[in-house]
């Protein structure tokens, strides 16, 4: 067991390059299921979450390469297997990213179901019930998803809720499916337009991606593709909130700011400097942190990704903020361990009244899930009085990479050590 040790107080400086994106990475790789050959996918952060869904799928027969250039290489020709169980499931709920492709490729999928997680139940009865309407025979048993299907139909699908991976299942299962596939109430996230992007590379037909309505008429064939999977906005919006609390002065490299309006104009009345390029942001952090609200939404809206973030960012602002989480029901895991670094925060249902204060204390702490994780370590960086450890760091590597050594780089007093 590892954790991680920061001693706060140093401003950060100079310059970091983002990642590419887990939330994009995942459902690219599962892509390559939908038929063989050898897929080259650029930008693969190295995450946990990585491992484990190369892991799933090799035990199905894919094949692997890392390549020098931090390319990876997929060939799923053959891939014979269409079991993931529960010992892996239950490390990564994406794993449920592997029945729309599955069932287009082999017609047969057996998934353990996810189960609830720290943030939330967290259900996938959205996935089911469209794919049910795409011709999919589909049983719940011993804990388990069996789903069979001689051929995916196409299908007008409405989504209860906007999901994300839920949309990517079903962009997965209907672009070789028979006729045409319409999804209303898509998610618009970035990860959406990303997975929709390398599909065409394949040859898929699709169109309406980041609006709410997706159609995608099914193709007979696809190829195996070459595509560079978007930088993680999750992890860029960690370091701007970095930024903006320690009165930084850094430079992100390889960030898209059209993927983070809602954040940029929050932290722009925190009291944040920003300017951005292309792909680039330049952000300095004010004297004093204004007290801001949010409400999470999704995209175009404020990330719930980086709820937990901000609402460390409003522990040492100057007056109280509301946060608002209305994805996920227990998104406020991270308030009890804040609490223990001297945060003043009231949980109402959905809602956290945080009142900012001077300062938070060093502490001892514990990551509940992967944003929590990113939470504790920032309030670490501003904590006085000694040193916090943030223990059960596994979270933070299924998501993060090298986050500790990206902020020692720009002169965090922060280290990993054995627990
Ligand atoms: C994705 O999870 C992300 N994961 C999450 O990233 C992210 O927090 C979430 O989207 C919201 O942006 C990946 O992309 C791999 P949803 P997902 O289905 O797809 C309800 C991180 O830290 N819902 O969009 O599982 C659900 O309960 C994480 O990287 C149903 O009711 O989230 C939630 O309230 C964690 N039934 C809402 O929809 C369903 O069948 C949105 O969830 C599916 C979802």
């Amino acid at each position: 067991m590892k954790k991680i040790v920061i001693e706060g107080g140093n401003s950060l400086r100079g310059t970091v390059r983002v990642s590419g994106a887990k939330n994009a990475a995942l459902p690219a790789i599962a892509a390559c299921i939908l038929t063989g050959g050898w897929h080259k996918i650029h930008q693969i952060p190295a995450l946990r979450d990585i491992i484990t869904i190369k892991n799933i799928m090799s035990s199905m027969g894919a094949a692997f390469h890392d390549n020098d250039d931090r390319s990876l290489s997929v060939n799923t020709e053959n891939i014979f297997e269409y079991e993931a169980s529960y010992d892996l499931v239950k490390t990564m709920r994406a794993s449920i990213l592997l029945l729309g492709p599955l069932l287009a490729r082999l017609g047969k999928a057996r998934i353990s179901l996810p189960g609830g997680c720290a943030i939330g139940a967290r259900p996938v009865n959205l996935h089911l019930k469209a794919l049910s309407a795409m011709g999919v025979d589909m049983r719940l048993e011993h804990g388990y998803i069996s789903a069979e299907v001689k051929r995916l139909k196409g299908a007008n699908i409405f989504f209860d809720t906007p999901t994300v991976t839920g949309t990517e299942n079903i962009m997965m299962a209907a672009v070789t499916a028979d006729g045409r596939s319409v999804l209303n109430n898509a998610a618009k996230e970035p990860e959406i337009i990303d997975l929709a992007d390398m599909l065409r590379k394949m040859g898929a037909e699709i169109k309406g991606d980041g609006t709410d309505t997706i159609i995608i008429e099914g193709v007979k064939e696809l190829k195996p593709a070459v595509h560079t999977i978007i930088p993680d906005r999750i992890e860029a919006g960690t370091f701007m909130i970095a930024s903006a609390m320690t009165h930084g002065d850094i430079t992100i490299q390889n960030c898209r700011p059209d993927h983070l309006y809602a954040v940029i104009e929050k932290l722009r009345a925190v009291g944040a400097e920003i300017e951005s390029g292309e792909d680039i942001f330049y952000i300095k952090g004010p004297e004093t942190i204004n007290s801001v609200d949010i409400t999470t939404m999704p995209f175009p809206g404020f990330p719930t990704d980086l709820q937990a973030q901000f609402m460390t960012l409003m522990c040492v602002a100057n007056g109280a903020s509301m946060i608002e989480e209305t994805i996920f029901e227990n998104r406020f895991i991270h308030v009890s361990e804040l609490e223990r670094m001297g945060a003043d925060i009231t949980i109402n249902g959905n809602q956290a009244l945080v009142r900012g204060r001077a300062n938070l204390l060093a502490a001892p702490v514990m990551a509940t899930d992967l944003r929590a994780s990113a939470s504790l370590i920032l309030a670490g960086l501003v904590a006085i009085d000694g040193k916090t450890e943030v223990n059960r760091i596994y979270h933070l590597d299924r998501g993060y990479e090298a986050l500790e050594e990206k902020f020692r780089a720009l002169g965090a007093n922060i280290r990993r050590e054995e627990a």
